[in-house]
C-alpha cells in the first residue's frame, strides 16, 4: 500500500487532464460542499461559461491556495466537478492544489437495477443514486417488469400492480412491492436534480408472465396462467398475432412516456425463447415505433437487431459472445449501441467462486475483467462511432437487500463508470487500484457494504 498523501488524480473516473501544484493546498469546508448542485460561494467559485470548450458534462477545476474555481459549460459539468471535489475532499477537507480538465468520453453511462425480481422503495432507490452519481452515472435504467413481477402503475390496468406487485412476487416470493405513478416521478425528479436521466424498460414480447397472470386475455389461448417466483427465462410471450396485445402495450408505453421527461424508452426483447422469429419481428415491427410516436426513441437489448430498426433505435448488447453479425450491421447502418457485455459489465455475477450472491452463467466478473476492457473494440464492426456509451446491469435474482445490491456494486461499478467517461488510453488497471482502494474507508464510514475483493490492497478502516 503506498502512502496516503493525496494526490490531485486520485479520482474515480480518472479525469482527462490532471496537472498538480504540488507546493499548494486548500482546506475546504464540508459547508462549501454540502449542496448537491452548485455551491457557488467564497471558497468554490462557479463560472458558467463554455470558454473551455468542455462540452455539456465537462468541467474545469483550479486549486489554489486561495481557493477553488470551477467552470463549466453547463450545469452538468459543474455538478460532476463537485464530486471531484468531493473525492478530493474526502476525510480532512484537504484538497492537492492544481488544475483538472475533465470530460467524459461517453454520453451515455448507466447503472440498470432489477425491481422485477425484487422490489426496492423510493428511498432505497434514491440512496442507490446518490452513491451512483459520486462515479458520474448518468443515466438509471430501472427494469420495472417482468416474469415475476410488474412494478409501475398503470392506469386503467389495476392489476398488474395489484398482483403483479402483491405479496409473493419477486423471486422466491421474497420482493413485492410497486412504484404508483407519483414515486415514480419522484423517482425521476431526484434523479434530474443529480443530472440523471432515469431510462424505463417494460420488457416484451417475452419476460411478461406477470402480466400474464393480471390480465388472462393477453394469454395466447384466453386461459389463466400461474404465477412464476423462480429464475427460469424465455417461457413466457406475448402473443403478435393479437390486437389485445396492441392495446395493452400502447397504453403501456404511452403512460410510460408520459411519465418521462428523458428522451429514451427500453422496449426489453430479450429473451424471446417461445416467440417464434417471425412473430417476433411482426411484433417489433408494430411496437419499435411506438416510443417515436410518444417522442421517445426505443432501445432495446440487442436481440431486437434481427428486426428492421427505426431510425434512432438503440441497441443495448449484453451477450458475452465476441460477435453479433446482427449488431454490426445494425450499427453499419447508423444504430447507435450501448455496450453492456455480461462477462464484463453485469454486477450481479460472482466476483468469484465463493461469493455468496449473483449468478455466474456469464463467467466471474472479478474487479480487474468489470475494469480491463475496452467497449470500441468488444465487438467487431462496433466502433467509437457507434457507441452511445456502456451500462453496469444490476439482476436481482438473488438480491434480498440494500447490502446485497451494494454488494455486487462495489468495487465493480466504478470500474464500469471508468470504462464510460476516461479515456481509453490513459486508463490502468494498476492506477484504478489504487485509487478505489481510497473508497474503502469512506464506504466503510458511508455503511455502505462494499466487497473487499483480494485484488485490492484495502486499507484497515
Ligand atoms: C438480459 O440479461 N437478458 C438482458
Amino acid at each position: 500500500m503506498r502512502s496516503l498523501t493525496k494526490r490531485l488524480g486520485d479520482v474515480i473516473p480518472l479525469p482527462a487532464l490532471v496537472v498538480p501544484e504540488p507546493a499548494v493546498t486548500f482546506t475546504i469546508t464540508p459547508e462549501a460542499l454540502s449542496r448537491a448542485g452548485e455551491p457557488d460561494n467564497a471558497e468554490v467559485r462557479v463560472e458558467l461559461t463554455d470558454a473551455d470548450g468542455l462540452g455539456a458534462e465537462g468541467y474545469r477545476l483550479e486549486i489554489t491556495a486561495a481557493g477553488v474555481t470551477l467552470r463549466a459549460a453547463e450545469p452538468a459539468g459543474v455538478f460532476w466537478g463537485v464530486q471531484t471535489l468531493r473525492q478530493l475532499a474526502a476525510g480532512d477537507g484537504v484538497l492537492p492544489g492544481g488544475v483538472i480538465e475533465d470530460r467524459p468520453r461517453f454520453a451515455y453511462r448507466a447503472a440498470m437495477i432489477d425491481l422485477a425480481r425484487h422490489f426496492f422503495t423510493v428511498d432505497e432507490i434514491k440512496a442507490h443514486l446518490d452513491l451512483l452519481v459520486g462515479f458520474k452515472i448518468n443515466h438509471l435504467h430501472l427494469h420495472l417488469t417482468d416474469d415475476q413481477g410488474w412494478r409501475l402503475e398503470i392506469p386503467g390496468w389495476p392489476r398488474l400492480t395489484e398482483v403483479g406487485g402483491g405479496p409473493g412476487t419477486g423471486c422466491d416470493g421474497a420482493g413485492p412491492g410497486f412504484l404508483t405513478l407519483a414515486d415514480y416521478a419522484e423517482v425521476v425528479a431526484y434523479a434530474a436534480d443529480r443530472f440523471v436521466t432515469v431510462v424505463p424498460e417494460i420488457d416484451m414480447p417475452g419476460h411478461v408472465n406477470a402480466a400474464l397472470v393480471a390480465y388472462p386475455e393477453l394469454t395466447a389461448d384466453g386461459q389463466p396462467v400461474a404465477p412464476r417466483v423462480d429464475a427460469e427465462v424465455g417461457y413466457s410471450s406475448l402473443v403478435a398475432g393479437k390486437e389485445e396485445t396492441y392495446a395493452f402495450v400502447e397504453a403501456v408505453l404511452k403512460t410510460v412516456a408520459d411519465a418521462t421527461p428523458g428522451p429514451y424508452l427500453h422496449i426489453g426483447g430479450d429473451e424471446c425463447l417461445n416467440t417464434s422469429p417471425e412473430d417476433y419481428r411482426a411484433f417489433l415491427s408494430r411496437v419499435l415505433p411506438l416510443p417515436g410516436k410518444y417522442g421517445k426513441r426505443a432501445i432495446g437489448w440487442h436481440e431486437i437487431a434481427a428486426a428492421d430498426l427505426p431510425e434512432g433505435t438503440v441497441v443495448q448488447y449484453w451477450r458475452p459472445e465476441e460477435q453479433d453479425a446482427n449488431v454490426n450491421a445494425a450499427a453499419s447502418a447508423g444504430r447507435a449501441v450501448i455496450m453492456s457485455p455480461a462477462d464484463r459489465t453485469y454486477l450481479d455475477m460472482k466476483y468469484d467462486a465463493d461469493t455468496p450472491l449473483g449468478l455466474d452463467w456469464a463467467g466471474l466478473v472479478p474487479v480487474r475483467r468489470a475494469y480491463d476492457w475496452d467497449p470500441a473494440a468488444r465487438l467487431p464492426g462496433v466502433t467509437e462511432e457507434a457507441l452511445l456509451g456502456v451500462a453496469a446491469p444490476l439482476w436481482s435474482e438473488t438480491l434480498r437487500s440494500v447490502a446485497d445490491v451494494q454488494f455486487l456494486t462495489f468495487p465493480r461499478l466504478p470500474a464500469v463508470a471508468e470504462v464510460g467517461w476516461s479515456r481509453q488510453d490513459a486508463r490502468d488497471w494498476e492506477s484504478f487500484r489504487e485509487r478505489v482502494a481510497l473508497f474503502g474507508p469512506r464506504w466503510a464510514a458511508a455503511g455502505v457494504a462494499y466487497f473487499r475483493a483480494p485484488e485490492i490492497d484495502w486499507p484497515a478502516n
